[in-house]
């Protein structure tokens, strides 16, 4: 399989990977085949990636960092509990504890590297891919530096449901495309006390896990909102989601942009370690952390395109990859980033160009696929 950006090309490739829907809810199963009607219902519910059956990658499978079933779990429960609060009721605290509970001992069962997450749909009010995915980061920092079992629950708890209160910030305001007018801005930096009060007046969410929601916009210099808290007047469960959040959201698509190269995200959280972000935090999540996700297409220095084929438990950065096209490849060549460190990543490919598809059907059939 590999994973590519969804556009109407795709027509007749077939879903490697099943495509869920609100809740966990299975929306297309593994073995369908993209039509232009489900391509267009996909793109207008946001999704932005979808992983595809790949002739020259049968063997690869994808590696997340927790199950499956646990992440359609912790969907669920986070959105149950949106109902719920958006009820005035309280959260299904049980659902969240048992979600984070499963996803703690995922990480624990997993390698000591956290393999890599799959967002592929974009971020949006009605999905939860990206609170999952910063609790799944969170939690593998925390658990890195050693905290207790009680300390990881309630990281757990607090980082699912860290953007909560986007609940009761509009849609049109959360999906907008381009830039948000001042107002707009404003607006939506009030989800995270929209979230402190959502959640601190829970009795079993407790105030320790909705600091999540109240501290995961501020930043160590005080720039970040809504108290401009500065160093340790941000608690420990603040400072970890910020940076997991971060980490997730810059390396996602969104409605106005495309997911940022990893290792840009990693130079620009480096610089500004001790000033914006708390240097210990980002310096574990960069080494539990996968950059490449496996099934991601990259493109190579010298104008090779390669797909990530497996994580090396030597490099988060540098995976096991299969050059299938540039100068000279004639057939697919499999090669350790690690043991080539001449060898550099240049870019994410949102699929394979023309010319290596070109190739790769000549090589498969004797024919030119475009
Ligand atoms: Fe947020």
């Amino acid at each position: 399989m590999r994973v590519v950006a969804l556009h109407e090309g795709l027509e007749g490739s077939i879903l490697a990977l099943p495509v869920h829907g609100d809740g966990g809810r299975l929306m297309l199963g593994a073995g369908t085949r993209l039509t232009k009607r489900l391509i267009a219902a996909l793109l207008s519910r946001g999704y932005t990636r979808v992983a595809i059956e790949d002739a020259l990658a049968p063997d690869i499978e994808p590696e997340d960092a927790i199950g499956e079933e646990t992440r359609l779990l912790a969907e669920r429960a986070l959105e149950e509990s949106a109902k719920k609060l958006i009820a005035r009721k309280s959260p299904d605290i049980g659902a969240i504890s048992l979600a984070v509970e499963t996803i703690i001992a995922d990480l624990r069962k997993n390698s000591k590297m956290c393999s890599g997450v799959y967002t592929l749909r974009s971020y949006d009010q009605s999905t939860y891919t990206h609170s999952v995915n910063v609790c799944v980061i969170a939690l593998a920092i925390a658990d890195s530096l050693g905290w207790s079992l009680g300390s990881l629950k309630k990281l757990g708890i607090g980082a699912l449901l860290h953007d909560i209160g986007k609940i009761l910030i509009p849609i049109s305001i959360l999906n907008k495309p381009g830039q948000l007018t001042d107002d707009e801005y404003a607006l939506m930096k009030t989800h995270s006390e929209k979230g402190w009060e959502l959640l601190s007046g829970c009795f079993e969410v407790g105030p320790v896990a909705a600091h999540s929601a109240l501290e995961h916009h501020e930043r160590l210099d005080g720039s970040g909102y809504p108290r401009h808290l500065k160093g340790d007047e941000i608690s420990d469960i603040g400072k970890i989601t910020a940076v997991a959040d971060v980490y997730e959201a810059m390396t996602s698509d969104r409605p106005h942009r495309k997911a940022i190269f990893p290792e840009a995200v990693y130079a620009f959280m480096v610089q500004k370690k001790g000033i914006l972000f708390d240097g210990t935090l980002v310096d574990t999540l960069f080494k539990r952390i996968a950059l490449y996700p496996t099934g991601t297409i990259v493109s190579l220095w010298g104008g090779y395109v390669a797909l990530v084929t497996k994580q090396d438990p030597r490099s988060n950065f540098r995976p096991y990859v299969r050059i299938v096209g540039g100068p000279g490849i004639t057939k697919p060549v499999d090669i350790s980033l690690y043991e080539r460190p001449d060898i550099k990543i240049n870019l994410l490919l949102d699929d394979y160009p023309p010319d290596t598809k070109r190739l790769i059907a000549e090589a498969l059939h004797g024919t030119c696929e475009e």
